[in-house]
């Protein structure tokens, strides 16, 4: 076989067969293949796309290509959900104890904040004297004990997808939702998961921007998933406001645990709720995705669900006690409001540029390598369609200086609009896609 030939086949538009897409794969992993011979295949395919069993074939390969976590000896079903990210989106902290809670085991391997979007780790570190990143041995006793486990991504799994990803950066190719799907499919079957539940965020502060590309990515998540015989369920939401009130690490580790004792945000609820549900549907405990949801609410309601997340900061070495006390008073040395300029209703929130504005803060970071800090941060005071007097505050501001704290109260000024009329809310569940 010759990686030429299957560029030409590739860039002519024909699929590419099982065999065809390991012979890439092992090559370039092991250093066969070179890499602009697979820049010129990613970009045949960033034209001409893939079908979904080939995009099945190539979240096989990368799969292969590095260490697979066996969980199969755990009782199960095990279910993880994977989100495209947003601002605000603390939803893992919530619905990995609430499935754990109704009998789902979650193995759930998360990322750190990049750009815009929060990382669930960095928001986990927060917690005093909490390990976000754990051995294999007390990830597994985990999810034994407590029905879930947090931790990063090993160095080990699914080595072709660092390497390909590098390649997508440089060569205009990150965008591809075949390469996108196999990419996030790979890690997650890696990592354990029999079933997955995908949030696709859509909106301004979202990977995807509009219905039809989130809908796109569902798609090929949902159909490349059943060409791979696994039960997955993509939901589209809106991410055009922030989720929740609370964005900072600390701040979304309060926000979750108010959710947690059934006094969450109503959004934030919404979205979790559902994400939740889904995850107990495709592990097989209830048929109905409305059966899943009394079930959800009833172990938040007798405080199972708080009692798992509890347990699961214990067993990662996070102090509870420390936690409890700090909740609703640790903050940033300095803290300042964003007050309206004007009398009316909250129109919309620029959800991206307030994603951006938690870089300079820390709660966010511009590369891989920059801290972030735990106690930075904002609360929105009003949110979409509340109502607003002129020199009301609209956001509170915690940061680590007066100077940075007024350099972000200056971008997420543009960030409010103001109108005159009530907007329409709706739903922001906005499709769901299921193979189960
Ligand atoms: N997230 C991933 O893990 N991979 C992509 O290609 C895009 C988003």
């Amino acid at each position: 076989m010759r990686m030429t030939d299957l560029i030409i086949k590739k860039r002519s538009g024909k699929p590419l067969s099982k065999g065809e897409i390991e012979f890439l794969v092992t090559g370039y992993v092991s250093g066969e293949i070179p890499p602009y011979q697979i820049s010129a295949w990613l970009m045949a395919v960033y034209f001409q796309g893939m079908s979904f069993e080939e995009t099945g074939y190539l979240t096989r390969a990368m799969i292969n290509s590095g260490k697979v976590f066996d969980l199969s000896s755990l009782a199960g079903p095990l279910v993880d959900k994977h989100s495209t990210g947003g601002v605000g989106d603390k939803v893992s902290l919530i619905l990995a104890p609430l499935a754990a809670a109704c009998g789902v085991q979650v193995p759930m391997m998360s990322g750190r904040a990049l750009g815009h979007t929060g990382g669930t780790l960095d928001k986990l570190d927060s917690i005093p004297g909490y390990q976000s990143v754990i051995p294999e041995d007390l990830f597994r006793r985990g999810l034994i004990e407590t029905g879930f486990a947090m931790t990063g991504q090993s160095k080990d799994v699914v080595p072709a997808d660092r390497l390909m990803y590098a390649l997508r950066d440089v060569t205009g190719t990150v965008e591809s939702v075949p390469l996108i799907t196999a990419s996030i499919m790979s890690k997650k079957f890696a990592e354990g998961a029999q079933s997955l539940v995908f949030d696709v965020k859509c909106g301004s502060g979202a990977f995807m921007k509009t219905a039809e590309e989130a809908e796109k990515l569902a798609v090929s998540l949902v159909e490349t998933g059943r060409s791979l015989d696994r039960k997955i369920v993509a939901v589209i939401t809106a991410m055009d406001e922030p989720l929740g009130r609370k964005v900072g690490n600390f701040l979304e580790v309060e926000e979750s645990l108010a959710c947690l004792r059934g006094d969450g945000p109503e959004d934030l609820m919404e979205v979790t709720l559902r994400l939740t549900a889904w995850m107990v549907v495709a592990g097989g405990i209830v048929p109905t995705v409305e059966e899943a949801l009394d079930l959800c609410r009833s172990r938040l309601a007798d405080g199972s669900a708080l009692d798992r997340f509890l347990a699961n900061v214990s067993l990662q070495g996070g102090d509870r006690e420390a936690l409890l006390e700090r909740e609703n008073k640790a903050r940033a040395a300095y803290s300042l409001e964003m007050k309206a300029d004007e009398e009316g209703y909250v129109e919309s929130i620029d959800s991206f540029a307030l994603g951006m504005a938690g870089i300079p803060l820390g709660v966010g970071r511009n590369k891989t390598e920059d801290a972030v800090e735990p106690l930075v941060g904002y609360e929105l005071l009003k949110k979409r369609g509340e109502p607003v007097k002129k020199g009301e505050s609209l956001v509170r501001i915690w940061s680590e200086s007066q100077e940075t704290g007024e350099t972000v109260r200056d971008m997420i000024r543009p960030a409010y609009r103001i109108g005159q009329k009530i907007p329409e809310l709706s739903s922001l569940i906005l499709k769901e896609i299921k193979a189960l």
